[in-house]
């Protein structure tokens, strides 16, 4: 194989990894975190300074309905397209009765913490 081959195989291998990994990954600093009424999630997370602070984002602003899956985008206001009993199933993923079926979406991919705040990721 060609060197120049070899690097583009790393380019799109990396590429590959970087997508996979979580963008917002506010579980991680985060805690007894919940959703309430199909799109408020609420959580209990670090500041800059180590407090704990308690904060609600209305994930409508972050999440919207795929063919397949809820997908972080803008504004893309899932539950106000039909999306309902929305819960945390495990880790950070939220499950959702969606027409057309239920329906995850990876928290940690749409969410960030932002000194002790929830925020679109
Ligand atoms: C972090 O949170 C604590 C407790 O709520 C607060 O007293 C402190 O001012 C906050 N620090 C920053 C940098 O926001």
């Amino acid at each position: 194989m060609q060197p120049k081959a070899v690097l583009a195989l790393l380019a799109t291998a990396f590429g590959a990894i970087q997508d996979v990994q979580a963008r917002g990954e506010f579980s991680r600093s985060c805690t007894n975190y919940y959703i309430e009424n199909n799109n408020f999630l609420r959580a209990t997370c670090k500041n800059a300074s180590g407090g704990q602070v308690n904060s609600a984002l209305n994930l409508n602003a972050c999440i919207g309905i795929a063919s397949t899956s809820l997908v972080c985008r803008a504004n893309g206001n899932y539950a106000a397209n039909g999306c309902r009993a929305c819960l945390i199933r495990t880790g950070a993923y939220m499950l959702c009765g969606c027409p057309g079926g239920n329906k995850i979406a990876d928290l940690d991919e749409c969410v960030a913490n932002r000194n002790g705040l929830l925020a679109c990721a």
